[in-house]
């Protein structure tokens, strides 16, 4: 347990867990819970012990997106001083996997949220989509720039311009999510997968999440010589002579993350 007012932090076994928890409204995601989040996902990052990072929220929704009530009377000057987004940007370098576990609304900044991590099991009552349009705004933690490399600018236009929300079987098809599953199994699902990605190679599944984050903004040559440098990197690891090793003697590798 954890130090936190609006989140609540838990280990098991080499998994961190993040808890949203401000049930009472949906987790709508008020500054300091932003704040509190980016700081417990930068202390499990640099938590050796700690391999993968679970997100998940209390209640019948993922989250709701920003604090309407908080942020109503903000103006421009003012934002760009604040200048929010700048936790969010934090979240992007986190080197470990992070695997949300969404159930009921996921919307505005909580599908922003969403769209944040790697990994995404969907309960089959959730809910995506961007409302923003609705207030007379838009999206502002990177929904629409991560939306459209996702399903392209003509399905997140529909979505972006409507603010309709779309159910976890859409949001499958899209490739938005990895799974939809009951309600009733989804954090147990969730966990046991976190428990399975934090069995592997750490520095192997960093480098992968690396690479593959490079992939989506640089070409397809400059992916490609990136991915070649950091496969080289790994030869560097004692993690690959022993997978190699136990691949030889026909026995189980014990990785050690070095
Ligand atoms: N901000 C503040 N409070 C919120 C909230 C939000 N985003 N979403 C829900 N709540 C509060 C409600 O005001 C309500 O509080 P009270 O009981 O005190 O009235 C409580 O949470 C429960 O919500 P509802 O009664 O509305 O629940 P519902 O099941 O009827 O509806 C919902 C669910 C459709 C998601 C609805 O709550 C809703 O439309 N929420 C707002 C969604 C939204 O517009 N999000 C975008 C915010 S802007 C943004 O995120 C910008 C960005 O890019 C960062």
């Amino acid at each position: 347990m954890s130090n936190y007012q609006y989140i609540f932090t838990e280990i098991d076994d080499a998994v961190g867990k993040i808890i949203l928890n401000r049930p009472e409204v949906l987790n709508a995601l008020n500054r300091p819970m932003i704040t509190e989040l980016v700081n417990a996902l930068e202390t499990f990052n640099k938590n050796e012990n700690i391999k993968v990072i679970l997100l998940t929220a209390n209640g019948r929704s993922f989250a709701a997106g920003a604090d309407i009530k908080e942020m109503k009377e903000d103006d421009p000057i003012y934002l760009e001083k604040l200048d929010q987004f700048a936790e969010w940007d934090r979240m992007s370098l986190i080197k470990k996997p992070i695997i949300a576990a969404v159930q009921g609304y996921a919307v505005g900044g909580g599908f922003e949220l969403v769209l944040s991590c790697d990994i995404v099991f969907a309960a089959e009552n959730a809910k995506f989509g961007f409302p923003e349009v609705n207030l007379g705004v838009m999206p502002g933690a990177g929904g629409t720039v991560k939306l459209t490399k996702t399903i392209g600018p003509r399905k997140a236009l529909e979505w972006l311009w409507t603010g309709e929300y779309f159910d976890a079987k859409k949001a499958y098809e899209y490739g938005l999510v990895n799974r939809v599953l009951p309600v009733e199994v989804l954090f147990d699902e969730a966990m046991a997968f976190a428990k399975k990605v934090a069995t592997q190679p750490p520095l192997s599944i960093r480098l992968i999440k690396d690479t593959v984050t490079k992939a989506v903004d640089l070409s397809t040559y400059e992916s490609m010589q990136y991915e070649r440098k950091n496969f080289y990197l790994l030869f560097a690891t004692d993690d690959q002579k022993e997978g190699m090793q136990a691949f030889v003697e026909k026995r189980q590798p014990i990785f050690k993350g070095k």
